[in-house]
């Protein structure tokens, strides 16, 4: 009998304090606060503490957190000078990944200690940005940008990336970006960052799991392939047509549908209209070509399947990401630049959740339907005695 848990979904695998949704109010809380109502009033880095912390902090703790941040934002010479020597072509998540999970070799990993495990998580928050944005700068021959301590989390990153300190408008849109970006429960990233967690691996390891499982297109690299998307399809005239040929020919669609989300994913919405907002100042079609692809797919799809499609967080952030300049292939590493505050939390809850049922190793199990040559197990021929394989 084949397994009915495809993909694990609708299968409680733990508890969490961190993050709920919805799915079917399309509703998003952080530790109890409402998504949208941060994104109204708060800004990324005390997001990152109250991931981390469970409260929302003091003016003395926000202080405190927001200095220790911006203190480690360097990463040592030495990595970027390891960056130099890898193809300039070579793909962002690949180097991300590669580069988080070497900071172990730079930095001690008290992996055992719940304070230090804090600490190393406010290395991996502060240190992601800059990894991203040296390579960008390497790989182009461009000299590395120090990180600027007076400036916020949001700002810092553009900076470094560009050499230009961002107005206020451009900071808050990026901000508002990773405040939408910085936890979604049990998504594949975090699930696999908590399954390497479980089995004690240090946090730099699981995170670099964790981007690896967030770099696929089904997951964080949808919004790469939504630009992709928007750029062939060219203007706002051409939606109609390469929608319908592309849900004829069975494609996906990228940046709609959503596994638990069942009516408007809430971040695609705010993205939607900072989208909106930055086409206004810009006058690129972008947000015009999106919403139109947002609407035909949903039109496509209940005439096709007769269910309903919305839009999940990859659709406007492509077209946002776009008009803020960023290199398209550099859209996923800027999704995990805030999602790492999200894993960071889910790995120190998945070590050191004091609460019962406490976590286990994760170990699923899995229905074989394989080769079967009856209960003594199938013949083993000697290496000279066998028929050619037959492999696909
Ligand atoms: C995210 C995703 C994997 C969710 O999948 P899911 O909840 O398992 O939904 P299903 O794949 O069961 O979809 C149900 C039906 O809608 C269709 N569908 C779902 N998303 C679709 C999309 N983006 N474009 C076209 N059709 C889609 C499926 O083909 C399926 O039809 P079928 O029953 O005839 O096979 C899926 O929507 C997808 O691949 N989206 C595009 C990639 C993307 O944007 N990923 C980022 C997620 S945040």
């Amino acid at each position: 009998m084949e397994t009915k848990n495809i993909g694990l979904r609708n299968i409680e695998v733990a508890d969490t304090r961190i993050s709920s949704i919805d799915g079917e109010k399309g509703k998003l809380i952080y530790r109890g606060y409402d998504i949208l109502d941060l994104t109204k009033k708060s800004n990324f880095e005390e997001t990152a503490y109250l991931l981390l912390h469970d409260e929302l902090p003091s003016r003395r703790q926000f202080d405190d957190f927001k200095q220790k941040l911006a203190a480690e934002r360097t990463i040592p010479k030495r990595v970027q000078e390891n960056m130099g020597n890898w193809r300039k072509d070579a793909d962002p998540m690949d180097m991300l990944q590669a580069f988080v999970a070497a900071l172990s070799g730079y930095y001690d990993e008290e992996f055992q200690d719940k304070e230090a495990s804090y600490g190393r998580a406010i290395t991996l928050i502060a240190k992601v940005p800059t990894i991203v944005a040296s390579w960008e700068r390497i790989r182009n021959n461009k000299d590395l940008v120090h990180p600027a301590l007076e400036l916020s989390h949001a700002a810092n990153f553009l900076y470094m990336l560009t050499g230009k300190k961002p107005d206020s408008e451009i900071e808050k849109i990026f901000d508002i970006c990773l405040i939408l970006h910085a936890d979604h429960t049990f998504n594949a990233s975090t699930f696999a960052a908590r399954q390497v967690a479980s089995t004690r691996a240090h946090m730099y390891s699981a995170a670099s799991a964790a981007i690896g499982a967030l770099s696929g297109e089904l997951h964080g690299g949808a919004n790469y392939e939504v630009m992709k998307m928007l750029l062939d399809i060219e203007t706002v005239d051409n939606v109609e047509q390469w929608i319908k040929s592309s849900i004829s020919k069975g494609e996906k669609i990228m940046g709609m549908g959503h596994a638990v989300y069942k009516t408007y994913d809430p971040r695609a919405q705010v993205l939607k209209e900072l989208s909106r907002k930055l086409a206004d100042r810009t006058g690129d079609p972008w947000f015009e070509i999106t919403q139109k692809v947002e609407q035909v797919t949903i039109d496509e799809i209940k005439k096709q399947k007769g269910i309903d499609i919305y839009p999940n967080v990859d659709l406007y952030s492509a077209s946002l990401y776009y008009m803020l300049k960023f290199p398209m292939d550099l859209n996923t590493p800027i999704f995990a630049i805030s999602r790492v505050a999200g894993w960071a939390a889910h790995i120190i809850e998945e070590k050191f959740a004091e609460a019962a049922p406490k976590p286990a190793l994760y170990r699923p199990k899995a229905v074989y339907v394989g080769k079967y040559c009856g209960p003594q197990g199938c013949e083993y021929k000697p290496l000279d005695l066998r028929a050619e394989a037959k492999i696909d």
